[in-house]
């Protein structure tokens, strides 16, 4: 298994993904990125004494200072007041406009420590360090940085892209297995939006990406990231609708987070669910065909990611689903495909979707 670089080209602002197992540890890839500066590693109670404390012991000789925000762990700490909490750690360390942010964990802390990292001094550089699968292919990539509200999932936040994102595929290997399939639905919307021949080859390889096979898993993060970076590239700040169907199953998955509360299901398993709903959505409209759907059906199910939604009425979803950052003069777009590996983003009326939600419910 070799090291990987890939750039999101985003012209002056174009940033690299490094991939590889081990990169932690590689001082010389480090090194340029810390030296002179002062570096505010952030991460939490969990990926701290897993990967933190190695990695402040190697960074620490480099930088010019060294501080660590250790943030507890879980989504319902993606808070304001954590935020909050974390540029009064930049304010006290006497952190200036060169410090760089270090990124360490999954995408709670990548979303919060870019976050931070947007609006200290109006805007510092993040490494983005992505240490759970779903942050590896997703959440590192593209700029988006956000904290939660009361009143909505990542609904304060900025476009603030990172300088790189280092990706040490070692890292997977302590991960729960829950957040690995978590991590799957997100490689498995890559197949299903953009690229038919992943999607074969995540068909032909589930078993292998679920037993940790490594270089399964280097190639799913690897294609991921290449896939990620085109759109980013295309569409950084989800003006055209391109960026927009990397969000194909989270209409349906944040009503299913939301409704049943934030962390009942997972994120990814709430996608899971969310991309087997938009493909019934599909089916409805006659833009896939039956078997396509039992094929998503199958390799979300083969990820261990659940396929059946809660048992609520239409209009209970269709309700949550009201809230949808797509959503646009009050009418709610759906992400649907047009056969496997294409995708559009378009209203639906909304009987269609009750139609679909139903027939989602009815199989198992
Ligand atoms: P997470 O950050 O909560 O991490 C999941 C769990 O794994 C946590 O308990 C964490 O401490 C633990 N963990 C992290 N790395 C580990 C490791 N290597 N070994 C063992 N445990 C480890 O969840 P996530 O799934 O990584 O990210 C979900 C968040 O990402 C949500 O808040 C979501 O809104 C956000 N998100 C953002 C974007 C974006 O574009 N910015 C995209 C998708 C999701
Ligand atoms: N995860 C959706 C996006 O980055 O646009």
């Amino acid at each position: 298994m070799t090291s990987h670089r890939l750039d999101v080209g985003l012209a002056a602002r174009t940033y690299p993904i490094h991939i590889a197992p081990g990169l932690l540890a590689d001082e010389a890839l480090w090194a340029p990125w810390v030296e002179g500066r002062s570096v505010v590693l952030v991460t939490n109670e969990t990926v701290m004494p897993l990967y933190g404390e190695a990695l402040v012991a190697m960074l620490g000789p480099r930088a010019r200072s060294i501080h660590t925000h250790v943030l507890p762990d879980g989504e319902a700490h993606k808070t304001l007041a954590h935020f909050e909490a974390i540029l009064s750690t930049m304010l006290a360390a006497h952190c200036d406009r060169k410090t760089r942010v270090v990124a360490l964990g999954g995408g709670v802390v990548g979303d919060m420590a870019g976050f931070a990292a947007a609006c200290y001094q109006r805007g510092v550089d993040v490494l983005q360090v992505p240490t759970t699968l779903l942050s590896q292919v997703d959440s590192s990539v593209g700029g988006k940085t956000a904290v939660n509200h009361p009143l909505g999932k990542n609904m304060i936040g900025a476009f603030h892209q990172p300088s790189a994102v280092f990706i040490d595929l070692h890292t997977l290997a302590t991960l729960p297995e829950r957040e690995l399939s978590a991590g799957l639905a997100e490689v498995i919307k890559y197949g299903c939006i953009l690229d038919l021949g992943f999607f074969e080859w995540l068909e032909a390889n589930m078993s292998r990406l679920m037993a940790r096979d490594p270089d399964a898993l280097a190639h799913a993060v690897r294609r991921s990231c290449e896939l990620k970076a085109e759109v980013v590239a295309g569409d950084e700040r989800e003006t055209s609708g391109l960026r927009a169907l990397l969000n194909f199953g989270h209409t349906f998955g944040h009503a299913i987070e939301a409704g049943l509360g934030f962390g009942t299901w997972l994120h990814g398993e709430a996608v899971g669910c969310g991309m087997v709903m938009a493909a019934e959505l599909s089916q409805e409209l006659g833009q896939l065909g039956l078997p396509e759907v039992q094929r998503i059906r199958a390799l979300v199910r083969a990820a261990g990611l659940p396929i059946t939604p809660p048992a609520w009425d239409a209009s209970t979803f269709l309700d949550w689903m009201a809230h949808d950052k797509k959503a646009d003069a009050g009418a709610i777009r759906y992400i649907v495909l047009r056969g496997l590996g294409s995708a559009e983003l378009r209203p639906v009326p909304a009987e269609v979707v009750a139609r679909a939600i139903g027939a989602s419910q009815a199989t198992a």
